[in-house]
């Protein structure tokens, strides 16, 4: 039987040695392998009302986009600092390879709204734990955090846990 990990290649040192990178851009360019990941992201909360569909940038628009149409859910993104036109919350983070911030926009969600964030891979978990910071300041409901790969040594999991976030992994 054929899985998404199947589907995954490994880039060692990238972006910066001793980085073994998990490059889906292979999942995402096969048509089985697309459409499993994305049914399989999504199939948890079928049944569940989401109001808006979170993607974190980049691989998380690729993926968040296709569930939120299949729950006819709306889409939010988070950016990259500076990429958003309009008023923006932000925070800072790091992630496995370095430091950034991300922002939304500051009427992208309103308060109770239902919010399943969306990201391709789970590391430190710092990037998802901004995403939640930026989600709930504006009052989201988080109904869970799906991502289509976990690497648990890096404690992502066990930092959402923490939070006590619903976390789906397709793949460790
Ligand atoms: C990658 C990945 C996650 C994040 C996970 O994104 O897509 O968003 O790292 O790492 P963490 O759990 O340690 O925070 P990256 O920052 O490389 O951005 P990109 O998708 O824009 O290339
Ligand atoms: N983001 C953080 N760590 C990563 C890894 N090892 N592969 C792909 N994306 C990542």
């Amino acid at each position: 039987m054929t899985s998404v990990k199947n589907f995954i290649r490994t880039i060692p040192d990238f972006p910066h040695k001793g980085i073994m990178f998990r490059d889906v851009t292979t999942l995402f360019a096969d048509p089985r392998g697309f459409r499993m990941a994305v049914d399989q992201l999504l199939q948890p909360y079928a049944g569940a009302q989401i109001d808006v569909v979170v993607g974190l940038e980049a691989r998380g628009f690729i993926l968040g986009g296709a569930v939120a149409h299949q729950l006819s859910a709306g889409f939010v993104p988070i950016r990259k600092k500076g990429k958003l036109p309009a008023a923006t919350l932000s925070e800072d983070y790091t992630l496995e390879y370095g430091q950034a911030t991300v922002e939304v926009h500051d009427d992208a969600i309103n308060a109770g709204q239902t919010v399943l964030i969306v990201d391709d891979l789970l590391a430190t978990g710092g990037t998802a734990e901004a995403g939640i910071k930026l989600v709930e300041r504006l009052g989201g409901d988080i109904v869970g955090c799906a991502f289509v790969v976990d690497l648990p040594d890096l404690g992502g999991r066990a930092r959402l846990d923490a939070l006590g976030m619903n976390i789906h992994a397709l793949c460790t």
